[in-house]
């Protein structure tokens, strides 16, 4: 559905770029025409998607930091721009979490997590933003949440804090940076089989009850959500600014008290409800 060169002339970092959708979205950027840094812990996952991209003919280069560290975040966006002559997108995509009891969690477990999801989110925006600013171009900064970032989650307590934190600052800055022509969105994903997340997040044997649960009766193809990302970073999503995108099937509206019904064949919700309506009296 897109121009081959939808995302020609930019330049676009993806944090957690090494692996799962942040691998994903760095390919799909680079088809597009973008020249990408992928920015992450490991350089052996980073090394093998820059290699994948120039394989193809795109142009990427790795940059290696912890999201968690503001120093080493600034340095790796310089190189960034040093390489590439400025920087016009950044997907905030790296992210920690794990399922816990939240009352056996240790304080440092706590900031794990928040110091990926929040504090490292703000460390790259705040990297990227002001050198947007300081190039007058206008820019995009897309940030990867959840749809547990508004209704709570049980479990995952350090990242729905996180994730809530992530999207005020997304409708925050979209605000603050408008002057600037710096679009801020955010995606939120459902459930997108990767390695990184299902290793974390799926319990044995809840696969199946996880795909009856959602209004589409399947998980997300993480193209989809590729293509969902290039779209809100091209020039043609330049009036969409502070906006949330769910990318779920709808399975976050599913605890609406009637859906439940739906996971009944239709026959039998008809007979259900016919029983339950009132019968007309007399003649
Ligand atoms: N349950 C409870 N506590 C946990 C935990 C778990 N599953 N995993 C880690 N912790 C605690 C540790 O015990 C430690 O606390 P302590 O010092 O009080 O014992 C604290 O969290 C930090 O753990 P550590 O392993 O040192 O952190 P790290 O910085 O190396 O890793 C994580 C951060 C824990 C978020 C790790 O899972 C990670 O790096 N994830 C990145 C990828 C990811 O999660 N992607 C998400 C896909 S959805």
């Amino acid at each position: 559905m897109f121009e081959k060169d939808l995302l020609a002339g930019k330049v676009i970092l993806v944090t957690g770029g090494g692996t799962g959708l942040g691998r994903v979205m760095a390919l799909r950027f680079a088809e597009l025409g973008a020249r990408v840094a992928v920015l992450g812990r490991r350089p052996e996952p980073l090394t093998e998607v820059v290699q994948a991209i120039e394989a193809k003919g795109g142009e990427a280069m790795a940059a290696s930091a912890d999201v968690r560290d503001a120093a080493r975040v600034d340095a790796a966006v310089e190189d960034v721009v040093t390489r590439f002559g400025g920087i016009q997108v950044l997907v905030n995509n790296a992210a920690g979490n794990f399922l816990a009891l939240t009352e056996t969690l240790s304080p440092n477990a706590f900031n794990a997590v928040v110091g990926i999801v929040l504090n490292g989110t703000f460390h790259c925006t705040a990297a990227v933003g002001k050198r947007l600013i300081a190039q007058g171009t206008g820019g995009c900064i897309l940030n990867i949440v959840a749809t547990y970032a508004w209704t709570g989650a049980a479990y995952v307590v350090p990242s729905v804090c996180a994730k809530a934190g992530v999207l005020a600052m997304t409708r925050a800055l979209a605000v603050e940076w408008g002057r600037y022509r710096i679009r801020l969105n955010a995606i939120a994903p459902g459930p997108f089989p990767t390695e990184g997340a299902w290793s974390r997040l799926m319990l044995p044997g809840m696969e199946e009850e996880g795909k009856r649960r959602n209004p589409t009766g399947r998980f997300g193809d993480p193209p989809e959500l590729a293509n969902l990302a290039a779209y809100l970073a091209s020039d043609a999503a330049s009036y969409i600014n502070g906006e949330c995108v769910t990318m779920d099937g709808g399975e976050w509206l599913m605890g609406q008290s009637f859906n439940a019904l739906t996971q009944l064949p239709p026959e039998q919700f008809q007979a259900l409800a016919e029983a339950l309506r009132p019968r007309k009296s007399g003649p």
